[in-house]
Parts: structure tokens; C-alpha cells; sequence
């Protein structure tokens, strides 16, 4: 397909010969498009399943009758895919999609950080790599932690990683002191304190939705703490008319389309003018790369299998514990 760009009647014309291609290769190859709240809007639009990373890891679990996955998200969110899909091809429409969280958690290091404390359980974020799920007793996204934390007695000694902003607001909650291990996500932390309150007063009725990986300052504004599905849901089912959203912009495709008749402020980056509060490598994914993904059969997420097979029994467990 001639894929050309020029003036807004073209584009139109390319994004629509896109989206038709794309749904004829989706049934052509038995493929199934998966997406995070965070993707682009026509992303999540063309998108078989839209989820956060729970629900996107339940899809992988159970999909039947498909050949390939395509995982519209980041790179460790292809690897969960493939370690409960190991028959499946997993493609990702741009292999750089990685992740600032992950990456700040290097396995060499973690299986340093968890020698250096032994008699520990080691719980993970599954923004983690394979390697270092490999190293892990249980797995959590933000949509579980709470409840896979509680299900250890009280006294239970816990190492968690790699998020200190979710690894501190789980304590903060549970009343746990689990030890930290010092990561966070480049999207969540750059969020301003100073400019969330001057948005409350210019808004006093909004109600504030955050993402747990955002800091403690800002976490303690919040009206509600949760994962992208569990913020979708809030706002959903609650009675107010406006919210601020202190959680990566993309998420805003979603919240506006099913509920219409509320207004959703993206709470600003630090930086006026930025566009910090978007995760540059969520955005990655574009509709032309999920067209060549399906046409080309890659990128591909291999997984060696040993690997896979250590990193497939956290996830499991999560899953059982979820
Ligand atoms: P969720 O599991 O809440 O969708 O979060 C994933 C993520 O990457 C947040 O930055
Ligand atoms: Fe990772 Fe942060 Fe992007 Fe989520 S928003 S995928 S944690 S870099």
C-alpha cells in the first residue's frame, strides 16, 4: 500500500486506507490488536481489547483461537504477553517502546538488592523486565498490589520493586514497610505539586484522579488512587461533573468517550509548554507501524525459553492472587 502524506484530505485518506488494511490483515492473520490507555487515540479506536496492564495481561492469558498478538504498549507489556503466550507470535509496532520504570531497574543490581536481604519476598511492579520477573516470587500491576500485598501475613518480610512511589503508597495504606528499591517512572514524578493546587483553585469542584506512581505530595490531593482502569471506572460511576487527571495523557481518549458530559483537565507538566505529562514511548506506536507490524510479521518479542519459563510462574501467581 502507498502509504503518502501531503495535505489534511490526504492524510484523512491515508489514515482511513490504514484503518481498512489494518482490520483486513487483523482478520486475514487471526490477529488480535491489544492496547494501553496510554496509546494514541486512533490506536485505541482500531484495538480489539484497551486496558491497563492487568487486564492486558488476562487477555494474553486467555485468548484462544489467534495467532498473533499485537501489543499496542511498551516492551515489557509484549513480554508478559509471550510468557503466557508462548505458541503466539507477539509483535510490537516499534521494538524502542520501552520504558523509563523498567529501565531503572537493572537485574544485575536486583539480585544484589535482594541477596543483600535475605528472607525477603520479592514482589515486583510488572513494569519490569523478563529478567528481572525471572528474579521475582510475585508479580503486581498497580490494579493488584493492595490486595496481593495484604494476602502476606503482617509480619511477612517484603522486598518491592521497582516503583518507590507505588512501593510507598502501598505502605502508606497498608500499614507494610516493605523495602524500596529506588526506581520511578520519568512520566509520573514530573508532575507539580505547586501547579496541581493552582488548578484545584481555578477549579474548586473538580475532583483529582492520580496514578500511584505519581509522588506522596500529590497521591494526598487525590480523590482517588488507582490504575488507569480503576481511575476509569471512578470516574464512570462517580456523580461529579469535572476532573483533573494526574496520570499520563493518554488515558483522556478514554475517560472522554465514556463520559461524554464530563470535563477532564490534564493536569500540566512541570515545564510550561512540554509535553512531559505523555509517555514518549507509548507514543511510539503509530498507526503506519501497526500496519507494517501486521503486514511484515515484526518486530517480534523472542524470550528465551528458560527465561520464560522462570518468568511465567510470578506472573501466574499474580494471577491466581488477582
Ligand atoms: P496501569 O497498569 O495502571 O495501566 O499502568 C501502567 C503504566 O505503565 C503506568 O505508567
Ligand atoms: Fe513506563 Fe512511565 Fe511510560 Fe508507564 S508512563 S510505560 S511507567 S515510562
Amino acid at each position: 500500500m502507498n502509504v503518502e502524506k501531503g495535505s489534511s484530505s490526504e492524510n484523512m485518506t491515508t489514515k482511513e486506507s490504514l484503518i481498512k488494511e489494518i482490520e483486513r490483515l487483523k482478520k486475514e492473520k487471526k490477529a488480535v490488536v491489544l492496547a494501553h490507555y496510554y496509546q494514541r487515540p486512533e490506536i485505541q479506536d482500531i484495538a480489539d481489547h484497551i486496558g491497563d496492564s492487568l487486564a492486558l495481561a488476562r487477555y494474553a492469558a486467555t485468548l484462544k483461537d489467534v495467532d498473533i498478538i499485537v501489543m499496542c504498549g511498551v516492551h515489557f507489556m509484549g513480554e508478559t504477553a509471550k510468557v503466557l503466550s508462548p505458541d503466539k507470535k507477539v509483535l510490537i509496532p516499534d521494538m524502542a517502546a520501552g520504558c523509563s520504570l523498567a529501565d531503572s531497574c537493572e537485574a544485575s543490581e536486583f539480585k544484589k538488592f535482594i541477596e543483600a536481604h535475605p528472607g525477603h519476598t520479592v514482589i515486583s511492579y510488572v513494569n519490569t523486565s523478563v529478567d528481572i520477573k525471572a528474579l521475582t516470587d510475585v508479580l503486581v500491576t498497580s490494579g493488584n498490589a493492595l490486595k496481593i500485598v495484604e494476602s502476606f501475613p503482617k509480619d511477612e518480610k517484603i522486598i518491592f520493586g521497582p516503583d518507590r512511589n507505588l512501593g510507598n503508597y502501598i505502605n502508606s495504606v497498608s500499614g507494610r514497610n516493605m523495602v524500596l528499591w529506588d526506581g520511578a517512572c520519568h512520566v509520573h514524578e514530573q508532575f507539580s505539586i505547586e501547579k496541581l493546587i493552582e488548578l484545584k483553585k481555578a477549579h474548586p469542584q473538580a475532583k483529582v484522579l492520580a496514578h500511584p506512581e505519581c509522588k506522596k505530595a500529590l497521591l494526598l490531593l487525590a480523590d482517588k488512587v488507582g490504575s488507569t482502569a480503576a481511575l476509569l471506572s471512578y470516574a464512570q460511576k462517580d456523580d461529579s461533573k469535572e476532573y483533573i487527571v494526574v496520570t499520563e495523557s493518554g488515558i483522556l481518549h478514554e475517560l472522554q468517550r465514556t463520559c461524554p458530559d464530563k470535563t477532564f483537565i490534564a493536569a500540566p507538566p512541570e515545564e510550561a509548554g512540554c509535553a512531559c505529562n505523555e509517555c514518549s514511548f507509548m507514543k511510539l506506536n503509530t498507526l503506519e507501524k501497526l500496519y507494517e507490524c501486521l503486514k511484515n510479521e515484526q518486530p517480534e518479542i523472542k524470550i528465551d525459553p528458560e527465561l520464560a519459563e522462570a518468568a511465567r510462574r510470578p506472573i501466574e501467581k499474580m494471577l491466581e492472587l488477582s
